[in-house]
């Protein structure tokens, strides 16, 4: 057991889930101001290895463990978590105007099924404020993707406009760009899982794109095996890539990780989705059926439930070029992304001469 798991992981735990989120945000915030701190949690943390580097859209990621998007809604930490390793950091959900998100309580922890649940509502300070933090970043020692969404109060009609224009104010500063319409919190977000309307999206977004960024769409779990397949191959010819998946609103994902905890129905949280240990299966699932329907031509970033090296393998193996974490770093600490990397390199030297998994070309 870590460190972390040991000491550090009770005592946030004791806090409200949020408000432990924030606390470590302000403890990474702190260290990034601190001369001589990132290069200490690099040394800490990091791990380095060539074996484990990868090009995707003529983008060098280091390694192919980043930072899931929820984490970093508004560009405050994008400086310093590459000191623990990323290989790459996704900030956002970003909308066009600043919100509040939901009401709290909006993140509870269901530690015994390793697990969260949330429906932050993208809680953001809007695209205009992103730009500003982006632009004082400067350069980026790991691709820093961006991940964009809808606002709450946005009709249908308006999302094609609104992703171009939260696009355009930010294209100069990140390296790749996400489409998500897969968040469970926002009323009708998932509704534009539909071939016209996320065609209407993609045109809209390329129409600006002039530098030519990787666009990548990222998808629920939660989709049925038909709508599935006839959408990935759709977006596999109009994106650059693929995020496979989202937190889940499976009630029957739901249930078994309440009932883990002894819980029938958490009083005060009903809808939000689940993250974490009982998403892994369905996301490797999803990965190895987009690569299929794909053809291993489109890039998959796999993400759910990575909390170990043996995690990230099988996401790797099932056709992911790269993966991420969230719901892990809650439950195993800063020292993920590094150790998941030792992990992965051990894992390919045993498996000598088969390099690091890949679905897609590198
Ligand atoms: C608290 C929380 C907030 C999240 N916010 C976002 C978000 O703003 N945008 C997004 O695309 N995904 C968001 N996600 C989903 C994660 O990026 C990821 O797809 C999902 O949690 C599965 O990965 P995990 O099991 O490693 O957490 C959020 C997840 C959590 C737990």
């Amino acid at each position: 057991m870590s460190l972390y798991e040991s000491l550090i992981r009770p005592l946030l735990f004791q806090l409200d889930a949020e408000a432990a989120h924030e606390a470590a945000a302000a403890a990474l915030a702190l260290a990034g101001t601190l001369p001589g701190a990132k290069a200490l949690l690099s040394a800490a943390f990091a791990h380095r290895d060539p074996a484990l580097e990868r090009t995707l859209w003529g983008l060098r990621f280091p390694n192919p463990v980043g930072l899931a998007a929820g984490f970093d809604k508004d560009a405050r930490l994008a400086g310093t978590l590459p000191a623990l390793g990323f290989g790459f950091v996704e900030v956002g959900t970003v909308t066009w105007r600043a919100q509040p998100g939901n009401p709290a309580p909006r993140l509870m922890r269901l530690p015994e099924a390793e697990a969260l649940l949330n429906r932050m509502g993208f809680n953001n300070a809007g695209a205009e404020a992103m730009a500003e933090r982006l632009r004082a970043l400067g350069a980026h020692p790991v691709p820093l993707g961006v991940n964009l969404g809808l606002n709450k109060d946005a009709d249908a009609d308006e999302a094609p406009a609104l992703y171009a224009k939260t696009f355009a104010r930010l294209s100069p500063f990140g390296d790749y760009f996400v489409v998500n319409v897969s968040s469970p919190n926002t009323a009708g977000l998932r509704a534009l899982q539909d071939k016209l309307k996320l065609e209407r999206i993609l045109d809209a977004v390329a129409a600006v794109n002039g530098d030519k960024k990787p666009v990548l769409v990222k998808l629920a779990p939660d989709l049925d095996d038909a709508a599935f397949a006839a959408l990935v191959p759709f977006v596999a010819e109009r994106a650059s890539g693929l995020i496979l998946a989202n937190t889940s609103v499976d009630p029957h994902l739901r249930h078994a990780a309440l009932e883990a905890g002894g819980r029938r129905r958490e009083p005060g949280f009903s809808g939000g989705g689940l993250s974490g240990a009982p998403v892994r299966a369905r996301a490797a699932e999803l990965v190895r059926r987009a690569k299929a329907l794909t053809g291993g031509k489109c890039p998959i970033v796999g993400v759910g439930g990575v909390f170990d090296a043996e995690d990230a393998w099988e996401l790797l193996s099932a056709g992911a070029s790269l993966v991420q974490v969230y719901t892990g770093l809650v439950y195993r600490g800063p020292s993920l992304p590094g150790d998941i990397c030792r992990g992965l390199v051990r894992r390919m030297r045993e498996n000598v001469p088969a390099p690091l998994p890949a679905g897609a070309p590198r």
